[in-house]
């Protein structure tokens, strides 16, 4: 039985004064609910947010990480770093990160593997742009993703892992993928999985949907046999939109 998982994704967005004014509306919005749930914020908000989500089940993620230990890398955060401030969760290969900070299948597969020796759970993200899917190339091309990122990756560390398939062209776009197309290619990345793993692996691991995500279209989203989850990024920066999604 797969717990259902939506995670916000802040980006680069709310300094800690900010993070700390929606962390205090959140909680009082929150009740708890059956689903699980995250923030995954910039490294600067992180102990903030950890701090005012104690004794909660709300977690914290962060939205990139590096793969070394740790070494005369300016500008980097490790694992150890992360783990340090009490972090659930970390992004890993967003199609910005990919774009626009040479991220690569196989620097992916380096940060998974450093994360899973720790107690960090990875969200990998996965998905096609608008060019690849007219070509008809979206699923040969995720499935490359998915195969060099998890290369030499354990069937018991997988389960660890959260994939998120997101559309590079649903992505701050407005253009979310119909409920259909998404589940077409969480249902593909399943069956990716089975055929890496197992049965069994397959369908422990959370597979999200990501890519304008909101409160109207939650619902018929999550409503989805083979979609587990939503990684939200614009709805997920304002308490009251994120709790309705957490809700659907
Ligand atoms: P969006 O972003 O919900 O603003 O489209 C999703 C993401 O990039 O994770």
């Amino acid at each position: 039985m797969r717990i259902p998982f939506i995670a916000g994704n802040w980006k680069m967005f709310k300094t800690r004064a900010e993070a700390e004014a929606f962390a205090l509306e959140f909680k009082e919005l929150y009740q708890g609910t059956d689903v699980r749930t995250a923030i995954c914020a910039p490294f600067t908000d992180l102990a903030t947010l950890v701090k005012l989500f104690e004794g909660t089940d709300i977690g914290v993620g962060a939205q990139n990480v590096h793969f070394a230990e740790d070494g005369a890398y300016t500008g980097e955060i490790s694992v150890r770093m992360l783990e340090d401030i009490g972090v659930d969760y970390c992004i890993v290969g967003h199609s910005e990160r990919r774009q626009y900070f040479a991220e690569t299948n196989e620097t992916v597969n380096l940060k998974l593997k450093k994360l899973l020796e720790g107690s960090i759970r990875p969200i990998m993200c996965c998905g096609e742009s608008l060019e690849q899917r007219d070509a008809g190339v979206l699923f040969d091309f995720v499935k490359e993703q998915l195969v060099e990122g998890l290369a030499g990756i354990s069937a018991d560390d997988m389960k660890k892992i959260v994939i998120a398939y997101e559309p590079i062209w649903a992505i701050g776009t407005g253009r979310t993928a119909s409920p259909e197309q998404a589940e077409e290619m969480c249902a593909f990345i399943r069956q990716i999985l089975i055929e890496l793993y197992d049965e069994e692996t397959a369908d422990e691991v959370i597979i999200q949907y990501g890519g304008s995500v909101k409160p109207a279209n939650a619902t018929e989203i999550m409503n989805q046999d083979e979609i587990d989850g939503a990684l939200v990024g614009g709805a997920s920066l304002k308490a009251a939109d994120f709790m309705q999604i957490i809700d659907f």
